[in-house]
Parts: C-alpha cells; structure tokens; sequence
C-alpha cells in the first residue's frame, strides 16, 4: 500500500539572516540595494543617515531566507550609530568605487572597524564577504583595476563582484551568489566553505603581485638594492619568475606581474657591465 503514495518533497527549513553594508561613503552602497531590491536607480546622491532597515525574501533551492538588510552611512560622523550593527551578521556588502582609489584603500579599515566592534570574540571567518568593485559604467574615469580588486578580496577568500548600481551590471549575480554563500555557510555549522579561488593562491604569490604593483623602478620591482650586481638582479629575477610563472600561478594580476618582472631584468641588465 504505502509504496503507492507519492514521496512528499520534505519541505526546506526558513532562514533568517542578517546582512550589512559598509564602504566609504558615496560608493554606491544604498544604490547596489535599491537596485537589487526596487529595480531602479537614483543619480542623486542621498546620504544615508545612520542606517537604513529593509526586509526582503529570497529563495535559496528549497529555503526560503528572509533577509534583514542593514545599510550603514559610510560617512564616519555615523561611526557611533554604524558600532551598534556589526553583531549578528552572517554576510556583508563590501564596496568601494573603482573610481576613487581612497575607497578601494580604506577596505582594510572597515575590516578593523567592524572587528574591533565585535570585540575579542568575535569572529569574521563565519561571515560572508561580497567585494563590490562598484561603477564599473564610469570606465573613463576607473584607476582601481579587475586584478587589483580580485587579488584584495580572494586573498582574503572573499567573493568578487563588477557591479554598476547604474546599468544593473553584476547586481543580481552578486546577490544570488551571495545568498547561497551564506546557506551554505548556515548549513556548514557556520564555517565558511573553503572556494576555489581562495585555496588555489599563496600569500606570497598575492603579496609579491601587490609589491610589484607598487614598486617606483626596476630594481624595488626586482626587490635588490639600486647599484645590485648582474648575479644578484638574475638571483632574484628567478626567484620572482619561479613564483608568479603564469603555468604555475592563477593570482589575479600575475601575469602582468610577471611581465613586469621580465622587462624590469632586462632594462636592468642592459645598463650593468
Ligand atoms: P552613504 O550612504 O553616504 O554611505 O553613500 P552610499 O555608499 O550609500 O552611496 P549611494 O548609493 O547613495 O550613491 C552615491 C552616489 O553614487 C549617487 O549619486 C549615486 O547615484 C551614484 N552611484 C551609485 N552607484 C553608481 C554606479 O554604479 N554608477 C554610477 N555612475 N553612479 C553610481
Ligand atoms: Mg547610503
């Protein structure tokens, strides 16, 4: 008898979580989640005053996650206000503008923030990070590059997202990857999976890529004091290549990297007797 009676689908559990914004001011982060959630955008910039509070559902397979959605000011008058929030959160919206290199530098502070706010016990690694490189429409007027971007944040085995609040461009792909990021994480027992990205770098693969980045001539490229001889700038051309080859290296930026370690031996070498 029973085998006749159709298996019921065990209906997926409800969800609640806790989601935050954060990011300088004026990045675009109100502008991601109107987007997201009202299909429109504003060119007029509206400060947020302190936080911004929305509900929304979504669903993740079969759960149905409802979403608490704080959005913070950027502005660091709100900081008392902003101090109140960061408890509880199972994922954040990072964002900075790809045009205002400042924001994209003061990442690492909103990390501080919000950690020294959680206090000792507190703990990032349960939480989900969604990086948004934001208004990638003002391609005229971009100094924060793709690779730059992606290095910062799968370093820190954070996702990375090209957004436009303006165009709609990433939005949506953001927030489902971001929601089934955060059910897997719930249903993890609140460890964040480990990602491909995150597991298929080193930190002196990444750290290297950002020197290299930053360096003001060949020889601080190649890491040797200016005046080194031949051995030594072919010493550490070696080690450079070894490391940041692109058959063995899949760092975001390592190519270019590695490129400018190839043309800054050369430049070198010409001019050493
Ligand atoms: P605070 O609330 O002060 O922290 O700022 P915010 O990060 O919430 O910035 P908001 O979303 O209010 O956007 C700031 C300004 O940037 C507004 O004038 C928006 O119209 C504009 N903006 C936001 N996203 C984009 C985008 O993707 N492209 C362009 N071109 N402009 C954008
Ligand atoms: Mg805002």
């Amino acid at each position: 008898m029973e085998a006749n009676i159709p298996k019921r689908k065990e209906p997926g559990k409800s969800l609640r979580i806790k989601v935050i914004s954060m990011g300088n001011a004026e990045v675009g982060k109100s502008c991601i989640i109107k987007r997201y959630c009202e299909k429109r955008f504003v060119s007029k910039y509206l400060a947020t005053i302190g936080i911004d509070y929305g509900v929304t559902k979504v669903q993740v397979r079969d759960r149905e996650i409802k979403v608490n959605i704080f959005d913070m000011a950027g502005h660091p008058f709100f900081y008392e206000v902003r101090n109140e929030f960061y408890k509880d959160t199972q994922g954040v919206i990072l964002v900075y503008d790809v045009g205002q290199k400042d924001s994209f530098d003061a990442l690492d502070a909103w990390l501080a923030e919000m950690k020294q706010d959680l206090g000792p016990h507190g703990n990032m690694e349960n939480i989900v990070f969604a990086v948004c490189a934001n208004k990638i429409d003002c391609a005229k007027h971009r100094c924060v590059d793709e690779s730059e971007g992606r290095l910062w944040a799968e370093s820190k085995g954070f996702l990375y997202f090209e957004t436009s609040a303006q165009t709609g461009e990433g939005i949506s792909e953001m927030f489902q990857t971001f929601y089934v990021s955060i059910v897997d994480l719930c249903e993890n027992g609140g460890k964040r999976p480990i990602t491909n990205s995150s597991a298929s770098f080193t930190k002196e693969q990444a750290d290297s890529i950002r020197r290299i980045r930053n360096s003001k001539d060949s020889w601080d490229m190649l890491g040797v004091k200016p005046g080194a001889s031949r051995d030594e700038v072919n010493k550490a051309y070696r080690k450079l290549a070894v490391l940041l080859h692109p058959d063995k290296c899949v760092a975001p930026g390592s190519e270019d990297a590695f490129k400018a370690v190839v043309n800054a031996r050369t430049a070198l070498l010409k001019n050493i007797k």
